[in-house]
């Protein structure tokens, strides 16, 4: 089944949504959109039903709340009738030993959930576990993770590292959601385990040409689905990401 991103102009480029329960690798520089796609998708799903959770490993949940509360797409609404979470677990990777691991933005933005094992050191499996916990226990169909380039950089063993993230990427796949994962690697020539393990890859572009800055969305893989691999212009609005013509 298809899952609508509720971008304008995108789904009918991808032959109507993301295929449910796969895994999919947002990837672009800062200021290119991510965040805005990871959103959007969200906020859609939730107003057709599907509960939504936002991971962030490395910023505040309050930062992006407050971001994303300036377009319209009524974030902290759907966040008090529970159809929208976000999920801080960025205090585990800095502080990964304490105690106070993570918290939960929920309707009275101060709901603290369990504190995952002290004896356990933070790594991409214990952030699995984190959104599977999550994901369970609020029946979570859509989900959104900011930014696995946080998640690269916490195993302990850079040679572990590839294999800590395949897995982690299989892991996801068991979630039972369809997840955006968002990533700050934009070189396009280096194969990342992201990307090979994603069932789909879409790349955020910033970049200036002709003394101004040109914002455009290009879909390199999408597993089981007819696309070009064109750039596509687009432009924010009030109602978020808006995807317009090819570029020539
Ligand atoms: N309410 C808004 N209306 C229009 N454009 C916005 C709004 N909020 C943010 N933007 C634009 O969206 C851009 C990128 O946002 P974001 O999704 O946070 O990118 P990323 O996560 O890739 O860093 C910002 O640089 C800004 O130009
Ligand atoms: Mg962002």
């Amino acid at each position: 089944m298809r899952k609508k991103t509720g971008i304008a102009g995108f789904d009918g480029l991808i032959q109507g949504g993301l295929i449910e329960n796969r895994v999919y690798l947002v990837s672009g520089p800062p200021g290119s959109g991510k965040t805005t796609l990871g959103t959007q998708f969200l906020t859609y799903g939730a107003t057709v039903g599907e509960l939504g959770l936002y991971v962030t490993l490395s910023e505040s949940p309050q930062n992006i709340v407050s971001d994303m509360s300036n377009y319209a797409l009524n974030v902290s609404t759907l966040i008090k009738l529970k159809k929208l979470f976000f999920l801080d677990l960025g205090p585990t990777l800095e502080y990964g030993y304490g105690e106070e691991l993570h918290s939960v933005i929920t309707t009275s933005y101060d709901e603290m959930s369990e504190p995952a094992p002290e004896t356990e050191p933070p790594s991409p499996y214990i952030v699995y576990k984190e959104i599977n916990n999550f994901v369970k226990q609020y029946q979570i169909k859509r989900v959104t993770i900011d930014s696995v380039s946080a998640i690269r950089f916490t195993t302990h063993e850079r040679s572990q590292e590839e294999k800590e993230l395949g897995r982690f990427m299989r892991n996801l796949r068991k979630l039972g959601c369809t997840t955006v994962l968002l990533s700050e690697l934009t070189d396009p020539n280096t194969y990342s385990t992201e990307q090979f393990a994603a069932s789909g890859v879409i790349f955020m572009h910033n970049f200036m040409r002709d003394n101004s800055m040109t914002r455009a969305i290009q879909i390199i893989k999408m597993r089981g689905t007819e696309h070009d691999c064109d750039m596509r212009r687009i432009r924010f609005t009030k109602q978020g990401l808006e995807v317009l013509d090819r570029m020539k």
